[in-house]
């Protein structure tokens, strides 16, 4: 890998003179849907398949930038002098906004550089390929510059960025689990104080198995930061009658009791989503330490009912591809992940059952939509790294 990327950037570049070679991971995240904003739990782990980048820094002010997943685009070329998101500026505004948002944190950065990435996480699928170029951009900053900043730092610039630069109005889960990621761990992350805490994942005779939709999703074009803000609606119609700072406060019952003064049906029904899944994530974290996995997929599997029926950001493609995989025997928890609308399904899937499961998920998939779906058996990997 390191040979074809460096082997690229002196076609792209010149040659490789001062040149350090980086990797961030992608995420998946195992449940705690849409509760990042709502200051609930979620439970991400980091992959092994991610973003690589050769970078090295430039004498003047130029940000000359190539992506071998948008080859086509060329080298796109920037300045520090001209930190503006734009439509031309295309990829590349992921990275120029972690330059930014690094200036407007008052660590501004001195200098251009040239900088070519490769991603083998599928685009658009909900794994975060985009805040894995976010964090990677941060991690190379600060190795290139000496910026006294901790991981957690670049993941809190990393949303700052998506953001305030591009507009996306996420929480802080996909930087988190990129930035913070450890080998064999998911994140029990709590959103509301970002307090954390490292779980190992010990799936005996099974795996985690990813199915992409290949339907594509653009968080910024989704119906994203509607559900936000119908969340935002719903908590401070709460709060005329309870004093609590997010949903992630309530428990179920404490909901039951009170959602008679939200005055919307589909609110009712978002909020009752963040409510009842930040308390299955904490279910299933103490299920995973107790060795309960077959209770752990069956959070899983209610966790995806309530983002159909309550939350709404399923659709077809992804509904086809859980439903089909509850029929799988061995199948032992399936479910959206990430955004929704699009993007990939989670499942965990004993060893025996992996090859059915793609094959019968598979063609089910095909009948119905038109188009394949791709499956990805993947491994809980590390945070971003120098290789
Ligand atoms: C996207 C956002 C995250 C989170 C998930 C939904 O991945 O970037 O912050 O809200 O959707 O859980």
């Amino acid at each position: 890998m390191k040979e074809t990327l460096l082997a690229k950037f002196a076609e792209i570049f010149g040659d490789t003179e001062g040149t350090k070679v980086y990797f961030a991971p992608g995420r998946v995240n195992l449940i705690g849907e849409h509760t990042d904003y709502n200051g609930g739990h979620v439970f991400p782990c980091a992959l092994t398949i991610g973003t690589y980048a050769v970078a090295r820094k430039r004498e003047d002010n130029k940000l000359r930038f190539y992506s071998m997943n948008f080859e086509d685009l060329g080298v796109i070329e920037s300045s520090l002098d001209d930190l503006k998101p734009s439509k031309e500026a295309d990829w590349t505004n992921y990275p120029k906004g972690i330059i930014w948002a690094f200036g407007e944190k008052g660590m501004k950065v001195p200098s251009g550089m040239d900088l070519l990435l490769n991603g083998n996480i599928p685009n658009g699928s909900g794994l975060s390929s985009s805040a894995s170029v976010e964090v990677l951009t941060g991690f190379i900053l600060r190795d290139m510059f000496g910026f006294d900043v901790s991981n957690q730092d670049l993941a809190l610039i990393g949303q700052f960025s998506e953001n305030q630069f591009n507009g996306v109005n996420c929480g802080i889960m996909d930087q988190f689990a990129i930035a913070m990621g450890k080998e064999g761990h998911a994140i029990f992350l709590d959103t509301a104080t970002l307090s954390y805490e490292y779980a190992p994942v010990k799936l005996e005779n099974a795996k985690i198995v990813i199915a992409c939709s290949n339907k594509k999703r653009g968080l910024g074009d989704s119906k994203y930061n509607e559900r936000r803000s119908e969340c935002e609606e719903a908590l401070r119609e709460l709060q005329k009658l309870v004093d609590v700072k997010s949903l992630g406060e309530l428990s179920e019952e404490e909901f039951e009791t009170l959602e008679g003064v939200i005055n919307s049906p589909v609110r009712i029904k978002r909020a009752r989503h963040a409510v009842y899944e930040n308390r299955r994530t904490i279910k299933a974290v103490e299920a995973l330490k107790n060795n309960h996995i077959d209770f752990f997929g069956n959070l899983m599997n209610n966790s995806h009912i309530s983002l159909r029926d309550d939350y709404e950001v399923t659709g077809i493609e992804l509904d086809t591809l859980v439903e089909e995989a509850w029929k799988v025997e061995g199948v032992i928890g399936s479910r959206m992940t990430g955004a929704g609308f699009g993007g990939c399904t989670v499942s965990i899937v004993k060893d025996k059952a992996i090859d059915t499961f793609i094959d019968q998920v598979g063609k089910a998939y095909e009948k119905k939509i038109g188009y394949k779906a791709d499956f990805y058996v993947v491994e809980i990997g590390g945070g971003p790294t120098l290789l």
